[in-house]
């Protein structure tokens, strides 16, 4: 598992563990919104996880960042970029080379979202980068197939910490 908060990384592996006690884990902490460069992803992957046969990787990491494009922060709307859109396209990129180099079928998950099919004042970073990496993995589907299945998931609403992080928790509790 990489994540960027340790602690929460780690009690999510312990359950895993007290569940399927047969798994063995691995906790590596990144945090996408500080990397920028494929060169960065490719070090994590190779001192980090070059030891272990990945066949299933999951893109998931996601944020939400509210409000008009002219009034956010510089850094707000890098770090979106960065988590939700150069994250699935430079990491993925990355695992996907050691996917397409394994003799065994392997598979590629990308979380985009529906707001990838529309236009969204007020969260124009988020429907922008979901559109870019699910048009992006949709393109790689055709290029990996034989040797690995590719699915971008566009999933609908569902209520979790990424409203409470962009709108607040008032706000939250009202959708
Ligand atoms: N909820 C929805 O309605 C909805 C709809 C469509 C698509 N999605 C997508 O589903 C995915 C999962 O989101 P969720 O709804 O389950 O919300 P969530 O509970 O807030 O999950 C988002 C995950 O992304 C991680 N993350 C955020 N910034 C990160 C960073 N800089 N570095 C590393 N990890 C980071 C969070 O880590 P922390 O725990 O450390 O914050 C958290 O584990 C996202 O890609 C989201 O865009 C959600």
């Amino acid at each position: 598992m990489m994540a960027r908060n340790e602690q929460k990384m780690k009690g999510k592996l312990e359950v895993l563990e007290k569940r399927f006690p047969k798994i063995t884990t691995r906790a590596v902490v990144c945090d996408f919104s500080d990397v920028c460069v494929i060169a960065d992803y490719r070090k994590i992957v190779e001192e980090q996880l070059s030891d272990i046969d990945i066949g299933v990787v999951c893109l998931n990491a996601g944020i939400a960042t509210e409000g008009p494009v002219a009034l956010i922060s510089d850094q707000e709307l890098e770090n979106e970029i960065r988590v939700n859109g150069l994250h699935p396209v430079y990491l993925g990129k990355v695992l996907l080379e050691t996917l397409m180099n394994r003799k065994q079928r392997s598979a590629l998950i990308v979380t985009a979202s529906i707001m990838s099919f529309m236009v969204n004042p007020g969260g124009c970073a988020y429907s922008s980068t979901k559109a870019f990496v699910s048009n992006f993995w949709q393109g790689v589907h055709f290029e990996a197939k034989d040797k690995v299945d590719v699915l971008v998931w566009t999933c609908g609403g569902v209520r979790t910490k990424i409203f409470a992080d962009s709108i607040g928790a008032e706000g939250a509790a009202k959708l």
